[in-house]
């Protein structure tokens, strides 16, 4: 593997920072070294001299960061994440949001999943979305999962999963939303086809902007890999990406408290989400 100093990965970091929003700090430096690594190996490269060249003059297109943002994220995910937390999607807010629709005579549901990896958080949530309400196949109902990630975009449309992936799905949706295959199990046709996929990166202001009427936005275990700024910058285009009444979910850890006051916080039992009044 190609040696890189730590003068150079300390160019590389506010690049990737800028383009990609994600923060890499001290604990983190062995792991861009491996990956930095593994990617001047793929070109061939044994300079890293040269590879800073490359990423900072010579990659207008922003191919190269592309290729990078593929290798530095981390993408550790699996169906039912956090159960809890989606116990009050699924009993408090979106009966909540249903109920103002039918109202008002709305049958549309827009579910954002901002950094889906490869997908099981958005199977995840079409399948609560057909348990809760079995009328969604009628509605104009979608769940548009985005990620940076390329290979993990790939891997959404495919809609397989090991036995990892599904370890926490309750027997009863596995039998009605997934189906045997082979030595993986496959998201039923149904179901797949209410989720959509994006290349999105968040910290794409032009991107984002595109990005309006949703009436949920799940991005969990996503801004833990950002700092304050760039998640004060995320979480604001996710205010404007909702509609009134919508809410969004995030990481158990995660709080954004800190960076914005525009949302309100609602308590679901332990759990805390944020509404857009
Ligand atoms: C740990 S996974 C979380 C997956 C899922 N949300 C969950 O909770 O299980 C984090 C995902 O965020 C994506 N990500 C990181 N930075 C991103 C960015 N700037 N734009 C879009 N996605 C990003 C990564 O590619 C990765 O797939």
């Amino acid at each position: 593997m190609p040696e890189i100093s730590t003068e150079h990965l300390q160019k590389l970091i506010p690049q990737i920072y800028q383009k990609l929003g994600l923060h890499f700090d001290e604990k983190k430096i062995y792991f861009l070294r491996t990956r930095v690594a593994k990617r001047m190996a793929e070109l061939r490269m044994d300079n890293a001299k040269d590879y800073v060249f490359m990423l900072s003059y010579a990659d207008p297109q922003g191919t190269e960061m592309q290729a990078l943002a593929n290798l530095i994220t981390t993408n550790e995910t699996y169906m039912f994440r956090e159960y809890d937390q989606l116990q009050a999607f699924a009993n408090h807010c979106l009966p909540e949001v249903l109920t103002t629709k039918l109202a008002r005579g709305d049958r549309t549901l827009r579910i954002w999943c901002a950094g889906c990896s490869s997908g099981e958080e958005a199977y995840t949530l079409a399948m609560i979305v057909q348990e809760v309400f079995p009328q969604a196949q009628s509605w104009d109902c979608s769940i548009v999962a985005t990620d940076i990630d390329e290979n993990m975009l790939k891997r959404v449309v495919t809609a397989r999963y090991g036995a990892r992936s599904v370890a926490d799905v309750p027997d009863e949706y596995l039998k009605k939303y997934l189906v045997p295959s082979g030595d993986e199990w496959a998201v039923r046709q149904r179901t797949a086809a209410l989720v959509k996929t994006e290349h999105l990166n968040l910290n794409d202001r032009m991107a984002m902007r595109k990005m309006r009427g949703f009436d949920f936005i799940f991005c969990r275990n996503v801004l833990i890999y950002f700092d304050d700024l760039s998640r004060k910058a995320v979480v604001e285009h996710f205010y404007n990406a909702l509609n009134p009444g919508g809410y969004v979910f995030l990481g158990h850890s995660e709080s954004i408290g800190r960076v914005t006051t525009v949302f309100r916080l609602k308590r679901f039992e332990k759990h805390l989400v944020y509404v857009k009044d």
